[in-house]
């Protein structure tokens, strides 16, 4: 009895909690399940020997990762680490037109919005649309790009500045400065247990993966961090 008490005590319990911060999603299915068949980019000769449609390979390997890659293009001198993640994909070499601070910040003054940097760069090295998809490593050949796949609806392009600022430190002088976003390093994410600062920003900035989880823990729609009913995710950083 005790037993049978405790266990479904401790079955609501890990449901509530699973429901709270959402852990209940998975890559698998989703739109960065690159084994789904529609990805016919990760089924060509002679990429299809190679990977054999596997879903983490088109963006980490197990060895002989990237590195070189990373290094040239300055994710492990920005806050991301020694070595980034096992990163496998080509990245790519755009210039970007970033957020304009035009409007921002003349009447709260703000963030310093600079070039991509961190993690964003890995996201950018496939939905800026210049690199092909299946350009990783030794397949440098491939030429389906993110803005001819599926009718480039994950297309980003290059002009970031219609896309929400990324790439900016976000931290308690920034809130006392703009009294309308959150202290991040106090307020609580609602994804884990944890705060903003430490839930959903890399070294402090605001990067693709404070709104996004490429590998969709939450499973929520557009990979989301966190849903989104009831603008639920901007209302975290932004006190409206
Ligand atoms: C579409 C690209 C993409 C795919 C596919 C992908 N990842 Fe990732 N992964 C990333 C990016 C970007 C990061 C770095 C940002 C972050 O930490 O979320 C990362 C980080 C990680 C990390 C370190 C941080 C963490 O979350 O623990 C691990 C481990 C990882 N991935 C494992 C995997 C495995 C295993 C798979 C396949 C089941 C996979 N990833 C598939 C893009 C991807
Ligand atoms: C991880 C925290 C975070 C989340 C989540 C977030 N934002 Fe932001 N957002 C910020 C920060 C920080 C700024 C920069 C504020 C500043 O510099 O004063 C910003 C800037 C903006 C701006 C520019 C404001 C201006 O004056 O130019 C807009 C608009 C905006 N966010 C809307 C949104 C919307 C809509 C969502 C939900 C889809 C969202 N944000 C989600 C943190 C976040
Ligand atoms: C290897 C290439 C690759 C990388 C790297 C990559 N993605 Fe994707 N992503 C895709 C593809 C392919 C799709 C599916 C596009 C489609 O179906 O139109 C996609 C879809 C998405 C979607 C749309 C999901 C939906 O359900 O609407 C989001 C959001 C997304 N990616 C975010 C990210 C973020 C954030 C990162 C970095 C953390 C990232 N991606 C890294 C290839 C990539
Ligand atoms: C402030 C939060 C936020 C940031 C930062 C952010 N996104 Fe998103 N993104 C969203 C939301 C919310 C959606 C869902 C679409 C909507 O509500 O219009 C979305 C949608 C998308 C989609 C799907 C587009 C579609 O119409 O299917 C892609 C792809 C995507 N984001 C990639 C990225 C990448 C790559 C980055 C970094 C360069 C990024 N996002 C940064 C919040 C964000």
């Amino acid at each position: 009895m005790r037993f049978k008490s405790f266990f479904i005590a401790s079955s609501l319990f890990l449901g509530l909690t699973q429901l709270c911060y959402g852990q209940a999603g998975t890559i698998v299915g989703s739109k960065h399940d690159f084994s789904l068949s529609n990805n016919t980019w990760n089924f060509t000769t002679p990429i299809t020997a190679q990977l054999q449609g596997q879903i983490c390979r088109p963006c980490h390997a197990p060895h002989n990762s990237n590195i070189r890659d990373i290094a040239a293009t300055g994710y492990n001198n920005n806050n991301a680490g020694a070595f980034g993640p096992l990163w496998d994909h080509s990245l790519s070499n755009a210039s970007y037109s970033i957020y304009s601070q035009g409007y921002n910040f003349w009447r709260e003054g703000a963030s310093s919005v600079g070039n991509p940097d961190g993690s964003s760069k890995l996201c950018l090295s496939c939905h800026d649309g210049t690199v092909a998809l299946a350009n990783f490593r030794t397949f440098t050949t491939a030429t389906t790009t993110m803005a001819q796949f599926d009718g480039g609806v994950a297309n980003l392009g290059t002009d970031l500045s219609t896309t929400h600022p990324i790439s900016f430190t976000y931290n308690t002088t920034l809130a006392t400065t703009d009294h309308k976003i959150w202290d991040p390093s106090s307020t609580p994410s609602g994804v884990h247990s944890g705060t903003i600062q430490s839930d959903m920003l890399e070294y402090d900035k605001v990067q693709c993966t404070s709104c996004h989880d490429p590998h969709n823990a939450a499973g929520v729609n557009h990979l989301l961090i966190k849903s989104n009913v009831g603008s639920a995710l901007c209302f975290t950083c932004h006190k409206l």
